[in-house]
């Protein structure tokens, strides 16, 4: 029997999952489940990384210890890929992967021993210890040449990566092992060139030829023991830990039972191996360059393909970052849209390869013009004419249809060519070509007039049933993308066998059996009032759920937490304690960012004074400065001055301040105030 494997990037366990990866896991679960339909015996693989300094940092910051942080995170994610339908238990994916998992630690260790007792193709030591000298992004867990990071600006100056704005990168000059990447590049770009598929699209290879035709420098593959401990050991070097992405990037082999006999037998590595690797094109290099090279020198099979996705951007085309408060989070999807509308939203829009955006608003839109005016039209439609012309049973059709079955056919096979080539919105367009077909047809023949004749009964069966088969057929196309939707259509339109197990490709014109009865008409994609879900949406933002990356703060908040004294009872002040306080009414002149604080920004706040106040405030991970301008806020205007990052800061906003985070909302009045106020 033919097997497929497929995986999605392991996500890392510092943070909460958002939009970009649910977007992989919905890429990936569709590929499974289109290949299970047609038969293919398919593993499909996804999970969490979870070693190395930044969920060593991020468990530190929230008060845990690393594992206590990777099991938090994964908690979260197993309830939402349950609550979208991606797991087990809904058809989803077969296994959730954890670094922490005790057969990875024997596998990863197997890979390394391996690789150890290796030559390379130039007759070296594949692996050799050495002394590492350079620069360390944490949230990339990578090491940063000169061209990768913006120089600082002073000599003693640290460094910030180009890819996480603003992060400090860590020096790092320690003895290492190094994976002899460098006499890897021959080999590696002789794959690519006979391999045209091996990297795709065609454009990222050409990015990954070029970057090794660059020639490719030794890998750095441990770090000392005492400056990252949560990893897993170096075999027979306990002082060393595996660098996260030697480690990270084996679970793809450990899963299916690289390195343990138990797992191998469970699953089996020789039935699934090679796998399809989908990632986002930012850790493509990783994937493309890194992993075939540990894998040549381990002497295991390359993967099938590596295929990598763009980014999803917000609606003004912005990188999605906690810092610019665009993210998207999971709670607010789930809370607001179903899975069918979010994954044909995202497999729509996103053309495979390309960056996408995503808004709230085209999100609404697309689901209620193609999903609730179209598809859902068009099968509620035909089946309430069913239930009302036809005594809820499907009418008999005519046995030969060559133009109509010839014009659904082809929508169907460019549908699978599309669906190959991962073009999933050509795919999809395919399927709504048929959509707009039968819905003219239905328009043209008006059954609604022809049901009034009974002399046109044949007529009018000839035509429900059309759009009743082809209905059949979209709910096959479809089940791989929407598989929720795809089996509710089927239980409406009464199909004996669910379409999960029908191979689209085996379809038949005229299968529907005449005579079935069809089930109850319910709407499947029901319209979303926009007005309504916007206002919703904009109303619960600031309630959703943030989770600290390792980052370390290093600027004050804007606001402190209400006083309370030794034993945490809050304590009474005077009036006159108050009064010493003076709050003003303030109007926003301006605001930016302040360079390498991405915490900060500059404010000039009118207060009425002769000249503007300039205030810091901590707010620049919540508001973006242009949306300040003009605002009125509240300023304590008899704050003693201080600077903070060579900037004085006269004064201070005051802000609500609430969450584990201490997410700053500013004070502001809904009248008309006049700037310099009192308040009192
Ligand atoms: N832990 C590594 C992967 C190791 S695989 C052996 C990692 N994790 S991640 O959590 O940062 O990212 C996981 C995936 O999410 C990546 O493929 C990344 O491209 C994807 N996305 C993160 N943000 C994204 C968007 N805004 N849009 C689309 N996908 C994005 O990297």
């Amino acid at each position: 029997m033919k097997t497929f494997y497929v995986t999605t990037p392991i996500y890392y366990a510092n943070s909460l999952p958002h939009l970009g990866h649910l977007y992989t896991m919905i890429v990936c679960d569709s590929i499974a489940r289109l290949k299970r339909q047609r038969g293919v015996d398919t593993y499909f693989l996804t999970g969490t990384d979870e070693h190395g300094i930044n969920i060593e940092r991020a468990a530190q910051k929230n008060g845990r210890t690393p594992q206590q942080q990777a099991d938090h995170v994964v908690d979260y994610f197993k309830r939402m890929t349950r609550e979208f339908g991606l797991d087990t238990e809904h058809g989803g994916y077969d296994i959730f992967m954890r670094t922490t998992a005790p057969f990875h630690y024997e596998g990863v260790s197997e890979l390394w021993r391996r690789i150890v007792k290796t030559k390379t193709p130039k007759g070296n030591d594949a692996i050799y210890k050495g002394h590492y000298e350079g620069w360390f992004c944490a949230p990339c867990a990578a090491y940063k040449t000169e061209d990768e990071y913006n120089k600082p600006a002073t000599p003693d100056g640290v460094p910030t990566c180009l890819v996480h704005e603003n992060t400090p990168l860590d020096r790092v000059s320690e003895e290492s092992y190094f994976f002899r990447l460098g006499d890897y590049g021959d080999a590696l770009l002789d794959v690519y060139e006979s391999r045209p598929d091996f990297v795709r699209p065609e454009s990222r290879r050409n990015e990954v030829m070029s970057f090794v035709r660059g020639g490719l420098q030794d890998l750095s593959v441990s770090r000392l023991k005492t400056s990252v401990s949560w990893g897993i050991p170096v075999p027979d070097d306990p002082n060393h830990t595996m660098y996260v992405w030697f480690d990270a990037l084996t679970n793809y082999i450990t899963a299916i039972g690289f390195g343990n006999e138990e797992r191998d037998r469970v699953v089996g590595f020789e039935k699934y191996w090679p796998a399809l690797h989908v990632v986002g094109k930012d850790i493509l290099r990783f994937h493309a360059v890194y992993w075939p090279a540990f894998l040549m020198a381990a002497g295991v099979e390359l993967p099938r393909a590596i295929v990598a996705h763009g980014m999803w951007l917000d609606p003004n085309g912005r990188k999605l970052s906690k810092t610019l408060g665009n993210t998207i989070e999971l709670e607010v999807l789930h809370k607001h849209f179903s899975i069918n509308a979010i994954r044909y939203f995202c497999l729509r829009e996103m053309v495979f390869g390309q960056d996408g955006r995503f808004g709230y608003e085209a999100l609404i839109d697309r689901s209620n013009s193609d999903l609730a005016s179209g598809l859902g039209n068009l099968s509620s439609r035909t089946l309430t004419m069913i239930g009302n012309y036809c005594d809820r049973k499907i009418p008999p059709g005519q046995a030969d249809e060559p133009e109509l079955a010839g014009f659904v056919a082809t929508a169907r096979d460019q549908f699978l060519t599309h669906f190959e080539n991962l073009a999933f919105s050509r795919a999809l367009e395919a399927a709504w070509s048929v959509i707009a077909r039968i819905d003219k047809m239905i328009t043209e023949a008006k059954p609604w007039d022809l049901a009034k004749d009974e002399n046109q009964r044949h007529t009018l069966n000839a035509v429900l049933y059309r759009a009743a088969e082809t209905l059949r057929w979209l709910c096959v196309l479809l089940y791989s993308m929407m598989p929720e939707a795809s089996m509710k259509l089927a239980k409406q339109l009464g199909l004996a066998e669910t379409p999960d197990k029908i191979d689209p490709a085996s379809l038949k014109w005229g299968e529907l059996r005449a005579g079935a009865a069809i089930g109850d008409v319910q709407p499947i994609f029901p319209r979303i009032d926009k007005t309504k879900t916007m206002s919703e949406i904009n109303q619960s933002a600031p309630a959703q759920p943030t989770e600290a990356a390792g980052t370390p703060a290093t600027e004050p908040a804007a606001t402190h937490a209400t006083q309370a004294d030794a034993t945490g009872v809050a304590t009474f002040i005077e009036i006159d304690d108050f009064a010493k306080v003076d709050l003003r009414v303030g109007q926003v002149l301006s605001a930016e960012r302040v360079p390498k604080a991405d915490k900060l920004l500059l404010l000039k706040i009118d207060l009425n004074e002769e000249q503007p106040r300039q205030v810091l405030a901590g707010i620049a991970q919540y508001y973006e400065p242009e949306k300040l301008i003009g605002r009125k806020v509240v300023v304590v205007a008899n704050l003693k001055p201080r600077k903070l990052r060579g900037f004085e800061s006269q004064g201070m906003v005051v802000a609500a301040s609430y969450g584990e985070e201490g997410q700053p909302v500013l004070a502001t009045f809904t009248e008309d105030v006049p700037n310099g106020a009192r308040l009192k």
